[in-house]
């Protein structure tokens, strides 16, 4: 446990370019000699989180499928794509349907681009400069960031990990936008860390130390390394944009032992009326 905590610190005192980097060295020998998956990406290029991709990916396509109502024909926004984890399975599912992505990370959306965006044209994939300190050091203010697609353009939109990684301001701005651009009785299905109005840091593994309020950081220099909210703050902004809260699930990173159909981070859907 101190060991990863210190890992942990030692990753967030590189600057964020070189946390890219570091990823990519560590990996590179294994990158060159395993013969891998030619569907997955490089070991080196997926900072998107640890797993097994492939599965990690199936896991959530099912939730959606399952507890939000996704159907083939639906047209869907993925924000924060990533390096493909989750549109990669979506390509088998999505028949008639069409997906859209963006991300503030230019190797990720390459990625996306060359691999999947070429191969299945209903997928597409757009690389968005906007800044966020754990990925990068300049960038648009993703507070007033619009999501460049039209009003009511998606049935479904997703946030897998995304909001765990952006501050409570930023989170405002990005359930609006997911508010106008998405068509009434849609849902959007995302992932965060949700602590409990009297939540103490002490003992944890995963923790959350700097309170504000209705938000907590575990880190005061790396703002977005990751960030918690309190429930009543989610709910709040989301009827405040015409949302109402279908569902809140606890996933175990409090410790709590895995259930079977439950992950890591809290999941929170809502849909639009
Ligand atoms: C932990 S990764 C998860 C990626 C993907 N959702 C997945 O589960 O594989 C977080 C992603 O959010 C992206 N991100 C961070 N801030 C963002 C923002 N303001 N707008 C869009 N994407 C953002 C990062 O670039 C990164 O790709």
């Amino acid at each position: 446990m101190i060991q990863e905590n210190l890992l942990r610190r030692i990753y967030y005192k590189l600057p964020p370019q070189l946390r890219l980097l570091a990823r990519r060295l560590v990996y590179l020998p294994k990158d060159i000699f395993r013969k891998r998956n030619q569907l997955v990406p490089p070991e080196g290029l997926i900072y998107t989180g640890r797993g097994d991709f492939l599965k990690v990916g199936r896991y959530w396509l099912d939730r959606f499928v399952n507890d939000g109502g996704l159907q083939p024909d639906h047209s869907v926004l993925d924000i924060g794509s990533g390096i493909g984890r989750m549109a990669l399975p979506l390509t088998q599912y999505l028949s008639s349907g069409k997906y859209e992505g963006f991300d503030a990370v230019f190797q990720g959306v390459k990625w996306c681009r060359d691999n999947i965006q070429k191969k299945y044209p209903n997928f597409n994939f757009k690389y968005i400069d906007l800044n966020n300190d754990l990925y990068k050091s300049s960038g648009i203010d993703a507070t007033r960031y619009r999501f460049d697609y039209p009003d009511h353009s998606f049935d479904f939109i997703f946030a897998i990990s995304v909001f765990t990684h952006m501050i409570d301001t930023e989170v405002d701005n990005y359930i609006k936008e997911a508010s106008r651009v998405i068509k009434q009785g849609g849902k959007l299905f995302a992932t965060f860390f949700i602590v409990d109005e009297d939540y103490s840091p002490a003992n944890q593994r995963f923790s959350f130390p700097y309170d504000r309020g209705h938000y907590l950081l575990m880190d005061v220099r790396v703002r977005s390394a990751n960030v918690a909210y309190r429930l009543s703050y989610i709910r709040r902004l989301a009827e405040h944009y015409g949302f109402s809260v279908e569902l809140t699930e606890k996933g175990y990173w409090q410790n709590e032992a895995q259930q079977e159909n439950n992950d890591f981070q809290d999941v929170i859907i809502l849909k639009k009326h």
